[in-house]
């Protein structure tokens, strides 16, 4: 039987590792241990409850505003020994966070293959999104399998010299997870208050926005609920108190714009499809739009996700704030804009790439 170990450590990763994890578990071919690292906490537990996965190994690292030194560090120090003792025949990891970076280094120095889940994605400018764009880079320079989302990030690998005969193009498993959670009865408080008003769906976490580029995002925002009475936001704050910190500045006093704590993915993935619009500077919300059908504006100078672009549901419209002024105002007002921003396309698989994973796992290990 072989060991198959699955690391991971944030909420975006969790979104779209558990439905791997729930996969493999049920097949009998293989041990599936699975380590979280804790880099993030509270919206890392929020996710595995909403799964049912409890993992056999937590790292819990996580510090109020941890540094990326901070979460290296602590991470490379921690995961040693587990690996030593667990000696997995492969370590799947995910996506472009420290976690994933810093579990596929430790794997490198031990000589343990990695399976990358979502490799190939770039934007080949290693500031943005920073740090993930160098994350991964790094990740795919180690990895030995690589489960490449679309044709585009598989083009990606191959033009980078990886070895065709180990990309293998899989779908995103975030798919897999949206047919889950969407049901069209759903209901949910912010649904229930934004009822009869055009809902604008807002988050923003990104670490090159902190400071000015946030303030700039959400001034746009602040301006558009100000001049637009049945226009309402709902935001789901990050916990980073950074972020926190502007948020508050610029929307208090403003009873259309309501600012809550991360809700769980039933709720957020339900809001989505509520949703009139979305403003965001997220990458897994750019790949679960498009499956909605609602236009997302992204709040980004780059994008690693060009598949929504061309599709018509993304647009990116930078940090500035008379931009992203514009940008939703033209949404607001111009119905053929938004007609056009607002069919559902859906680039990314078939909602089984974790089955083809793990097929692709039992053949090659
Ligand atoms: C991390 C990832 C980013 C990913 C994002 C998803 C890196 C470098 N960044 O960024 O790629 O898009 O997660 O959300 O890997 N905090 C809490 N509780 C939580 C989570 C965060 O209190 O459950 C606070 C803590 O003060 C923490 C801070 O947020 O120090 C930042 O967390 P961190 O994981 O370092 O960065 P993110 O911006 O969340
Ligand atoms: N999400 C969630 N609750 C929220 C906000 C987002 O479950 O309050 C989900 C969202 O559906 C997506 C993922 O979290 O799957 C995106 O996470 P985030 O934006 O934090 O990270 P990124 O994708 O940018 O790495």
């Amino acid at each position: 039987m072989k060991k198959v170990m699955l690391i991971f450590g944030t909420r975006p990763e969790a979104i779209k590792m558990c439905p791997l994890v729930l996969e493999l578990e049920q097949r009998p071919e293989f041990e599936t241990v699975t380590c979280v690292t804790g880099q993030h906490r509270q919206m890392l537990d929020q996710i595995l409850e909403c799964f049912h996965v409890e993992p056999k190994y937590d790292l819990c690292i996580m510090r109020e505003k941890q540094t990326l030194f901070d979460v290296t560090i602590s991470i490379l120090d921690r995961l040693r020994e587990i690996l030593e003792n667990e000696k997995p025949d492969v370590v799947l990891v995910h996506g472009d966070t420290s976690t994933a970076f810093v579990t596929a280094l430790a794997c490198f120095y031990m000589q343990i293959p990695v399976g990358h889940v979502e490799a190939g994605l770039r934007t080949y400018n290693l500031y943005s999104p920073f740090p993930e764009e160098f994350n991964r880079q790094a990740v795919d320079l180690i990895a030995k399998f690589y489960f490449a989302p679309t044709q585009l990030s598989r083009q990606n690998l191959l033009k980078e010299g990886k070895p065709d005969e180990r990309i293998f193009v899989t779908g995103n498993t975030v798919i897999d997870a949206l047919d889950t959670t969407v049901r069209t009865d759903y209901m949910q408080p912010e649904i229930e208050w934004a009822h009869g008003s055009r809902l604008i769906l807002l988050t923003a976490h990104r670490r090159e926005n902190l400071g000015e580029p946030m303030r700039g995002m959400f001034t746009a925002i602040r301006r558009i609920v100000d001049e637009t009475p049945d226009v309402k936001v709902v935001y789901p704050m990050h916990l980073n108190p950074a972020v926190r910190a502007v948020a508050h500045e610029c929307f208090d006093g403003q009873d259309r714009i309501r600012m809550i704590e991360p809700l769980d993915v039933l709720d957020f993935h339900n809001l989505m499809a509520r949703a009139y619009l979305i403003l965001t500077d997220s990458g897994g919300i750019q790949e679960e739009a498009p499956a909605l059908g609602k236009p997302v504006l992204v709040m980004r100078d780059t994008t690693e996700r060009p598949e929504g672009v061309s599709a018509g549901t993304l647009r990116l419209v930078g940090t500035d704030e008379q931009p992203i002024y514009e940008a939703v105002q033209e949404l607001l007002t111009d119905e053929v804009s938004y007609m056009e921003m607002s069919r559902a396309v859906n680039p990314y698989g078939d909602g089984h790439a974790s089955q083809y994973i793990a097929d692709i796992l039992a053949r090659e290990l």
